[in-house]
């Protein structure tokens, strides 16, 4: 089979990756839960219906695609079985960008390698705008002491009611790493305060912007890309203000409980969202990272709508994967392909000397 599958087919990443798909002349199987929905989105494509992951999965074992975008979250539910459906005959992706399941992904390696496939996780904007910014920053240096990243997405928000693959990731609780905080110090992954370390960042654009710490899947894939035993990643998403931060410890407390956070779950799921235009052109990844010679440097990429670019970023890892660009095991996708990945998806690095500018460091 040659067929490239995306679960999750008729949500807002499921139908910006087909778009993706198609730019690059690959049409997509969108496969899902509604099949209305599903031909609506697949404008002529091949469907596959299926009323739960398990269902997916068993799908995935008997027909065997090529390659499998898995965009139902929360990933830390989903990634695995569904790779191991995969295994061995089809190579996997994803948008997983919380700790946990990036971590459970890489945790595969061996297996995957064993098998000769190739897995991405956190093929999404966040994971993948801030690990291109440290590998382009690492290129052919020892490793650094400290790494701080930023994500700053723009994000277009369409009408319609959140879902609820995106409310179990944003509320998905500690058991999830998301809501507790986390960075690496001396080299291991420790409990920091969430929303902690604010910096207030000038864009190359002009405009300005505060980030805070929020421990998502960035943080792993840039420890892992720059070797650094003192990591931070913050995020613009973060709440930073006194306010949020001095109720946060409450609210995290309250999600530790399980029928309160299943609550708020299905809260969120059903809550309507209006329409709402990007709050500027770009999104951006920056870090700055410093080195045990005093040395400091600070890259920016500049890249489309955070939506936009979570479509093109899966559909451009699909074609180098049919292209036999791939290799055996489990990777994020800078890890995998570099700093060409970003580019390929339209990204534009800035990289300034920052030694003159490394107050974020
Ligand atoms: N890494 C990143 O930068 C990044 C960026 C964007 C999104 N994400 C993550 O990607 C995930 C999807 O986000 P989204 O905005 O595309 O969400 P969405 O619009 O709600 O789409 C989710 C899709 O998953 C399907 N789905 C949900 N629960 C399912 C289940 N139990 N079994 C089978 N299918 C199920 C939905 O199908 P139905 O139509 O049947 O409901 C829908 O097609 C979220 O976890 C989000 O956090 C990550």
């Amino acid at each position: 089979m040659t067929e490239v599958w995306i679960l999750g087919g008729t949500g807002r990443s499921g139908r910006a990756i087909a778009a993706g798909l198609r730019a690059r002349g690959i049409r997509p199987v969108l496969a899902g839960r509604d099949a209305g929905r599903l031909a609506a989105a697949a404008g002529g494509d091949r469907t596959v219906v299926a009323a739960s992951v398990a269902e997916l999965a068993a799908e995935i074992q008997r027909q065997r695609p090529a390659v499998v975008v898995n965009t139902v979250g929360p990933f830390s539910g989903t990634a695995v079985p569904l790779i191991r459906a995969c295994l061995p005959a089809t190579d996997y992706l994803d948008l997983a960008n919380d700790l946990p399941a990036v971590s459970a992904v890489l945790g595969l390696d061996e297996t995957v390698r064993r098998c000769g496939r190739t897995v991405v996780t956190g093929a999404g904007f966040g994971v993948t705008a801030t690990e291109s910014v440290v590998v382009k920053l690492c290129e052919g240096r020892p490793a650094p002491e400290r790494v701080r990243v930023d994500m700053i997405p723009s994000l277009e928000v369409e009408a319609g009611v959140v879902g609820e693959a995106l409310a179990a990731t944003v509320l998905g609780g500690p058991a999830d790493g998301r809501v507790t905080g986390r960075q690496y110090r001396d080299g291991r992954l420790v409990r920091a305060r969430l929303g902690g370390d604010p910096a207030r960042l000038t864009l190359p654009d002009g405009s300005t912007v505060t980030t805070a710490s929020m421990p998502l899947g960035e943080l792993l894939a840039a420890q892992r890309a720059s070797g650094a035993p003192d990591v931070i990643a913050a995020s613009s998403e973060a709440p930073s203000s006194p306010a949020a931060r001095a109720i946060l410890p409450l609210a995290t407390a309250l999600l530790a409980i399980r029928p309160l956070r299943a609550f708020a779950t299905r809260r969120l799921a059903a809550v309507t969202v209006k329409a709402r235009p990007r709050p500027r052109e770009h999104s951006w990844g920056h870090a700055v990272i410093r080195w045990a010679d005093g040395t400091t440097r600070e890259c920016w990429l500049r890249v489309s709508e955070a939506q936009a670019w979570t479509g093109a970023v899966p559909a451009e890892v699909v074609r180098r994967l049919l292209a036999g660009e791939g290799r055996p095991g489990a990777y994020t996708p800078a890890a995998l392909f570099g700093t060409s990945l970003a580019e390929s998806c339209g990204g534009e690095y800035r990289v300034a000397d920052a030694a003159s500018r490394g107050r974020a460091a």
